[in-house]
């Protein structure tokens, strides 16, 4: 009995493999390595190259496997990108999330999780925000995310398929041996670490003048491996026979751009160099999650709550990469 990850090749869906199988679970990657590294799945674990949208592939594998759970990261994350090349979006994340679901259903696997993403949300009207706060995104991206939380909503009704949707906030830190990788970087922690090492200049600031603590956006920002916890206690959920539900993962905390800025010239002792830009169009001022009913239904509690934590750990993974490539 095997859980299918897709995407197991990239940040997230790797430190979440390391968790599962740490836990004694039996893992299956797929991956097409459009974004990820084939070096961030240990050699053990049985490696698919291949689209999350290859139906005949994903059968092979649940066969081949016994999957009886899939873990669906793979995805394009960029919101940016999103907004110039919606039809990347909604290709890859919809048409082949679509096709993923479908072939899941015929192999009679009926359980997921997704993940999905504070971006279905748009731009919030409360602070913080719970799942029942209206989602209405403002870049293809979230709606690529909602419309999957849609159509599983449907395919429960249909072909009694069980799925928790979980609603990340800001996804940081590394484990000592997987961390963030992306290209082109876009997250604030990967950026002002890069900065740090002498990688990068300076980092830019977009925007001083939102009406937070020191004028910049403020973010929620959760360990990684406190959201691989939340996708293994996700998995005990579905198990246990319960309904399906969305639910958001994040600290409950904000942290402003220049307080990250901070306590990473804290944590790494060096100086980070910043540049103040203009606000981007479609930044939120803050963006913090109401993660209670995390805890209150998976029995979910961040173990590494603090941003010093967070980051520290992402410093460690980030210096020791370097080193090892130099
Ligand atoms: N990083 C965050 O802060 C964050 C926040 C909210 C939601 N998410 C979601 O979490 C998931 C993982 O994010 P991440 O930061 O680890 O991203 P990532 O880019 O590091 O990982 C995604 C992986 O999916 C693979 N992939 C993409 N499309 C594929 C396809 N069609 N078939 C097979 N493989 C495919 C990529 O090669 C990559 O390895 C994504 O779905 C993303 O939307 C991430």
């Amino acid at each position: 009995m095997a859980i299918l990850i897709t995407g197991g090749a990239g940040y997230i869906g790797s430190v979440t493999t390391e968790l599962l199988r740490a836990r004694g679970e039996r893992v299956v990657v797929l991956d097409n390595l459009s974004r990820g590294h084939r070096d961030a799945v240990a050699p053990e674990v049985p490696f698919y190259q291949g689209d999350a949208g290859n139906r005949e592939l994903i059968e092979h594998v649940v066969h081949e496997h016994d999957v009886k759970a899939c873990i669906h990261f793979a995805a394009f994350a960029y919101v940016g990108e999103s907004v110039s090349s919606p039809a990347l979006y909604y290709e890859n994340n919809v048409e082949q999330g679509i096709r993923l679901l479908g072939a899941l259903v015929q192999a009679n696997v009926r359980h997921i999780v997704f993940s999905s993403t504070c971006a279905t949300y748009g731009e919030p009207q409360r602070i913080p925000i719970d799942e029942q706060h209206p989602q209405q995104p403002t870049n293809p991206y979230g709606w690529s995310k909602l419309f999957i939380e849609r159509i599983m909503s449907d395919y429960d009704c249909g072909y009694g398929l069980k799925f928790v949707a979980l609603r990340y906030f800001n996804a940081a830190g590394a484990t000592p041996e997987r961390g963030e990788r992306h290209d082109p970087e876009t997250h604030l922690i990967p950026l002002v670490l890069k900065a740090a090492h002498g990688e990068i200049d300076r980092v830019a600031v977009f925007g001083n003048d939102y009406p937070t603590k020191d004028g910049t956006c403020v973010r929620d920002y959760i360990h990684v491996t406190d959201l691989a916890q939340a996708h293994a206690l996700s998995l005990d959920y579905l198990r246990a026979g319960n309904s399906s539900t969305a639910i958001n993962l994040g600290n409950g905390q904000g942290y402003s751009v220049l307080e990250v800025v901070n306590a990473a010239r804290e944590v790494t002792g060096r100086e980070i160099a910043i540049e103040m830009q203009q606000r981007r169009a479609g930044d939120p001022s803050h963006l913090v999650a109401d993660a209670a009913k995390a805890g209150a239904v998976l029995g979910w509690k961040p173990q590494h709550p603090e941003l010093a934590d967070i980051i520290s750990s992402a410093w460690k993974w980030h210096t020791k990469r370097s080193s090892a490539q130099a």
